[in-house]
């Protein structure tokens, strides 16, 4: 980052790809003449550097300080926009400005003012996409062997290693075949389907219109039949502060004609639907103030929805997030707007190819929340909701583990049934008279799916476990990693109850904090904290009994986990067997506590044959399902 920020962070070439006489893509090591051609291309540049600055064909605009659309670029010297890209880059994406601005401005001598427009946006969507595969921000996917756009991740990161697409060709051309494509797939979803009989009548939609969504003003009251709508997930996405990268380009390609849209130095932020810290940034509790200014748009949102639509006008939205303070916030919004959450699909959008979904404990569904006008009057009592809620959760959830719905996924798609029931009357109270927040119901949702998969996992016996031990099966099968949120974490310490989330981690060392996260340790970790002992008389704790059996095997093998077990008895425990069997079921299959326990149990017949490992034959291999609706 010093030397980044001293401007020495230089790069060099290290491989050129080529197609080969049989057009096998090969790689091969850089030749003198490619090394002399990279100097040549910097010294070109710096001459003409005048030249393009006047011209207004670089973007010199500065990047904004620590905004959180990913690390701070700052940091490692990147200070303006041109920064982003290598001399080469840079050199290709402003003579390719250039040839649009003379095309344009060659075309609108012939041609109609509707027409340039609609050729310059075309060329401008182009150039975007070439500045978005061709920037020290995109990436070399060695797995599919190509180049990963910068906004693939869904925010700006400096990429170690870059690759180039070959400027004089395939760089434009395979950007401009990529919004072709992209275009028709849009030309194909923006049409008018009428039912006629047996038959539909397609027609192009008239009218598409860009606009902020919490002012409707030329919409009339009670309008529109339907309102479906895709709103940013909370933080999840910073989209403005992501689009400076490309609207810096597009200002300067279609400033000219269409200048209202790109008035301003950069993105218009202030509009924009999303909890962002940045915007509040040297404020105090800017995090509160950014969970606010979200709430107060998408209540705006909302209400202009309200006021649009029809008495007998349904709202769908789609909402995905794995934080369950964003649910709440959405629901508050949704409530307080006058709507009733009437129906609720969850929709499996697993994409095992998408970058930013290939994070650590990410949510691999969507759920649809169907609403309509609040017709019910007046207030309702929590302590009467309560058990509706849990009821409303319970008898989901077996159609939703049917339809594959796992893990974190399971517990997003509880939270759908439970605010179906909240959201019929409002507001809702308790007997103090406290107002109730949707969070309430989505606790609700959370510990009866607890519940339901502790009575599954012991089909329906009862068992005698301590809060600390239950935890740790319990994380492991909501979060299936070993790294979650740590909101996500306390909240789930609260439904299963008796044990806080301070409390494992302070004082029974079962989880580390990590910024934002919370860890589980591991058996050993766990063992060097000194917290599980290996030579204790007993272990009122089945969790530690557990790590201990695991450490000792891990590190010394079968044979002193077997002392371990004869020294303490806890073969003939029935808790603790119990317990094993518990965390055969529950902890993830490809855990190496999973592993090691299975490892260890086979390793001895007399292990074996003292817990039953029911679940051997069941264990899934992990599939990538389609996207299903059900
Ligand atoms: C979850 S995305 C929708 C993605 C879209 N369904 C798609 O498949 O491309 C949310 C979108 O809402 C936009 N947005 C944010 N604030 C807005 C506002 N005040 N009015 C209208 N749209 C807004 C964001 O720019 C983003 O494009």
């Amino acid at each position: 980052m010093e030397q980044g920020q001293a401007g020495k962070f230089t790069y060099s070439l290290y491989a050129v790809s080529f197609h080969d006489a049989r057009g096998v893509l090969s790689f091969r090591a850089p030749l003198e003449q490619d090394l002399q051609t990279v100097e040549q291309v910097e010294s070109i540049l710096k001459a003409d550097m005048s030249r393009l600055l006047k011209a207004d064909l670089v973007p010199v605009e500065m990047i904004p300080h620590d905004t959180q659309r990913g690390p701070d670029l700052n940091l490692y010297g990147l200070y303006a926009w041109q920064d982003l890209y290598t001399p080469r880059q840079l050199l290709t994406l402003s003579t390719f400005l250039d040839l649009v601005r003379e095309a344009v401005q060659t075309y609108s001598t012939t041609a109609s003012q509707e027409q340039v427009t609609a050729l310059a946006l075309w060329l401008a969507m182009i150039l975007d996409r070439c500045a978005d595969k061709n920037s020290r921000l995109s990436r070399w996917d060695g797995s599919y062997v190509k180049v990963q756009s910068a906004s693939a991740t869904h925010s700006l990161n400096l990429m170690w290693n870059f690759p180039e697409l070959n400027g004089a060709t395939r760089l434009w051309q395979l950007s401009a075949e990529t919004v072709a494509g992209d275009y028709n797939k849009l030309c194909g979803l923006a049409r008018h389907i009428t039912p006629q009989g047996d038959n539909v009548k397609e027609s192009p939609v008239d009218h598409i219109d860009v606009r902020d969504a919490a002012n409707l003003f030329d919409i009339a009251d009670q309008s529109v039949t339907a309102v479906i709508t895709d709103p940013p997930y909370y933080s999840a996405i910073r989209y403005a502060e992501i689009a400076d990268m490309y609207y810096v380009w597009e200002k300067r390609a279609l400033g000219a004609i269409l200048p209202d849209l790109y008035m301003e130095e950069l993105c218009n932020k202030e509009l924009e639907a999303i909890a962002n810290p940045g915007r509040f940034r040297g404020i105090k509790n800017a995090a509160e103030l950014a969970d606010r200014d979200y709430e107060v748009k998408m209540e705006r949102a909302f209400s202009e929805y309200y006021r649009v639509l029809k008495d007998d006008g349904v709202l769908t939205v789609q909402f995905n997030h794995k934080d369950s303070g964003a649910w709440d916030i959405l629901s508050q919004t949704l409530i307080n707007a006058g709507f009733e959450i009437t129906a609720t699909w969850a929709v499996n959008t697993e994409n095992p190819n998408s970058i930013h979904q290939a994070e650590k404990n990410a949510v691999n569904s969507t759920v649809l929340l169907v609403c309509r006008k609040r017709i019910g009057l007046g207030a309702a009592w929590w302590e009467e909701i309560q058990p509706k809620v849990r009821r409303a959760v319970m008898d989901r959830l077996p159609l939703l583990q049917e339809a594959g719905m796992k893990g974190i996924d399971l517990y997003l798609a509880a939270f759908g049934p439970a605010l179906k029931e909240l959201s019929k009357k409002w507001p809702v109270r308790t007997r103090d008279n406290v107002d109730v927040r949707p969070e309430a119901a989505l606790r609700e949702a959370r510990s009866a799916v607890v519940d339901q998969r502790m009575i599954q996992v012991t089909e329906g016996h009862y068992v005698q476990i301590d809060p600390v031990s239950r935890y740790y099966l319990i994380a492991w099968d909501c979060f299936l990693t070993h790294e979650f949120p740590f909101d996500e974490a306390r909240l789930l310490a609260l439904s299963t109850g008796d044990v806080s989330i301070t409390e494992l981690r302070d004082k029974y060392h079962l989880l580390a904090k990590k910024g934002n996260d919370v860890v589980l340790l591991t058996p050993r970790e766990r063992v060097r904290l000194g917290e599980v002992k290996l030579q204790a008389a007993d272990y009122p704790r089945m969790v530690d009994a557990l790590h201990a059996s695991l450490a000792l095997y891990m590190d010394d093998g079968i044979g002193a986990a077997r002392r371990f077990f004869e020294r303490t008895n806890l073969f003939t425990n029935p808790d603790f067997k119990q317990y094993v069997e518990l965390s055969l079921k529950m902890l993830p299959p490809r855990t190496d506590e999973h592993k090691a326990l299975v490892d260890m149990l086979n390793s001895d017949i007399k292990l074996r044959s003292t817990f039953q490992m029911p679940l051997f034959e069941g264990i899934e291999a992990e599939t990538h399902e389609q996207p299903r609706l059900f």
